[in-house]
């Protein structure tokens, strides 16, 4: 497989925790029959631990070392539709790796929104304190060009947007 990546073509779903990154990822990947990779899931199995596990174990850095040599990995392929972990794109390298392989996509959903979602979460280590990081991520989200907002749309709603807006930036 070449590295130059040429068609930029990646389709990569940013945005905050519980925002659907992955349900929407899937049902896109599906509907235009492209592999999907979840960055989380592509760590995980690459460690054999959670990522739970990781955090506790290594620490937060060691995640984002492992977050960012996933991001070098993909940025070089094209064809995926990729979700991103939420504190992925806060890394600029990263951020631009990604950009420079497809169009990055935002999905927004609102707090009370993300609250529900991640309410209980043992699987993410840093649902607990997330209102602050919503606060101080939200600038950076704010800045990705291509944003959807979720709203009450159902995820094949959100998918079918994901591939509307993708099409259009072509
Ligand atoms: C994180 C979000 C998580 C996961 C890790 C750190 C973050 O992914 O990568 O727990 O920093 O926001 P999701 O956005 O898929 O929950």
């Amino acid at each position: 497989m070449s590295d130059t990546h040429t068609s930029h073509d990646n389709i990569i779903l940013a945005g905050f925790m519980g925002a659907g990154k992955t349900t929407v990822g899937e049902i896109v990947a599906e509907r235009l029959g492209r592999e999907f990779i979840d960055t989380d899931t592509a760590i995980s199995e690459q460690t054999g631990l959670s990522i739970a596990q990781i955090f506790a174990e290594r620490g937060e850095a060691a995640f984002r070392q492992l977050e960012a040599e996933v991001a070098q990995g993909l940025a070089a392929r094209s064809g995926l539709v990729i979700a991103t972990g939420g504190g992925m794109l806060m890394n600029a390298a990263n951020r631009h790796l990604l950009e420079s392989s497809g169009v990055v996509i935002c999905l927004q959903a609102a707090p009370d929104v993300i609250a529900e979602r991640i309410a209980g979460e043992s699987g993410r280590p840093l649902a607990a304190d997330w209102r602050a990081l919503y606060e101080s991520r939200r600038p950076i989200y704010e800045a990705i060009e291509q944003k959807i907002d979720t709203g009450d749309k159902s995820p094949e709603e959100v998918a079918e947007e994901v591939i509307a807006l993708w099409r259009s930036c072509l």
